[in-house]
């Protein structure tokens, strides 16, 4: 069998090298399918996980490097390889030759990840005590993502919440709960929860913030307009991304007690939603603001940021938690 070589990760070569079944059922996509919508192929990898490969269209260099920031945190995607072509798969599969990656949009992508034996949450409905895990894996996932990395997902919906169910308990770490640093938060469940598909995700970073606004020339980010900036990424803030998780949820809960729970839960939203947006924005205005006034201490004034959002999102948490 020829071996198509994932170009994303060298070390990584001997688990990404595909299966012929895998091959085969690329071979036989049609070259139109990846321009319309993302196509989801079935397929085993040669080693010891089973494989699931997305084909989608126009998707940016961005999601390798996303990729690479969220590799190994609990609740996140194992992707094994982006292949980003501008060619017809047909033509790719016979010559073996990836395109260059200078361009900013492709035609395809194939995403292949690991395959999630309990797929996702659409089409399902949860009960209180699959709720409450379901729950407290994805919000402790996405504030230990945001303190590590800066992005927020940005795409919550019951398609893009997969499971994995393991022959065992498990643990998750969550190694960068800033309200816990010294002492990680671990989950222990035979259950992980994992948010996918990160193409929508902002990123918080000097240089995610700085990529959608002017650059000068020298490289600093200057004299932008810090109410625009505020105003566009806003409604991808943590808080908004955790709020948006709790009423996917919700949706899905399947319990006798639910009209309670949502009443408690609307009580509790009414009584802290405005004081954690408007703390929330303040630590935004503040980051933005100085990277404008002082771009040299821009990488410290995100530490910063990061680790204030974090513990707010996590002590909101801690008292939401004890709803449930
Ligand atoms: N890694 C995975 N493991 C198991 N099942 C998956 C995996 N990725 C996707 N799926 C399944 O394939 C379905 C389609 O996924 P896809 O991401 O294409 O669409 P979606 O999540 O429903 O919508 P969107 O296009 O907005 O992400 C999902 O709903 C899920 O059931
Ligand atoms: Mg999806």
């Amino acid at each position: 069998m020829d071996q198509l070589k994932c170009p994303y990760d060298d070390i990584k070569k001997d688990y990404i090298i595909p299966t012929k079944s895998w091959l085969k059922a690329i071979e036989e996509l049609n070259p139109n399918d990846y321009y319309i919508k993302g196509k989801i192929i079935l397929a085993e990898l040669l080693e010891k996980h089973k494989v699931l490969v997305k084909v989608t269209s126009g998707k940016s260099a961005k999601l390798r490097d996303i990729n690479s920031k969220i590799k190994g945190l609990p609740n996140m995607v194992y992707t094994y390889c982006v292949i980003l072509c501008n060619d017809y798969l047909p033509v790719i599969l016979n010559t073996k030759q990836f395109c260059s990656l200078n361009d900013q949009k492709y035609k395809a992508t194939l995403e292949i990840m690991k395959l999630y034996n309990g797929g996702s949450l659409n089409n399902k409905n949860v009960d209180l005590i699959m709720f409450k895990n379901i729950l407290e894996q994805i919000v402790l996932g996405q504030i230990n993502l945001f303190v590590k990395t800066g992005l927020t997902h940005c795409d919550i919906h019951p398609g893009n919440i997969l499971m994995h169910k393991n022959s065992n308990e498990i643990e998750l770490i969550y190694g960068y709960l800033p309200l816990n640093l010294n002492n990680p938060v671990i989950i222990k469940s035979q259950y992980e929860f994992i948010l996918s598909d990160y193409d929508k995700c902002v990123d918080f970073s000097p240089i995610g913030i700085g990529s959608s606004y002017i650059i000068e020339p020298d490289g600093t980010v200057l004299n932008f307009n810090v109410d625009s900036i505020i105003e566009d990424i806003f409604e991808s803030i943590l808080y908004k991304n955790i709020n948006r998780t709790l009423a996917v949820l919700l949706e899905k809960l399947e319990s006798n007690d639910k009209q309670k729970i949502k009443d408690n839960y609307m009580h509790f939203h009414n009584q802290y939603d405005k004081k954690i947006i408007k703390k929330e924005k303040k630590y935004l205005e503040k980051y933005i603001g100085n990277m404008n006034k002082n771009p040299d201490n821009k990488i410290n004034d995100y530490i910063k940021y990061k680790k204030k959002v974090g513990k707010l999102n996590q002590t909101y948490w801690n008292l939401l938690s004890q709803l449930f």
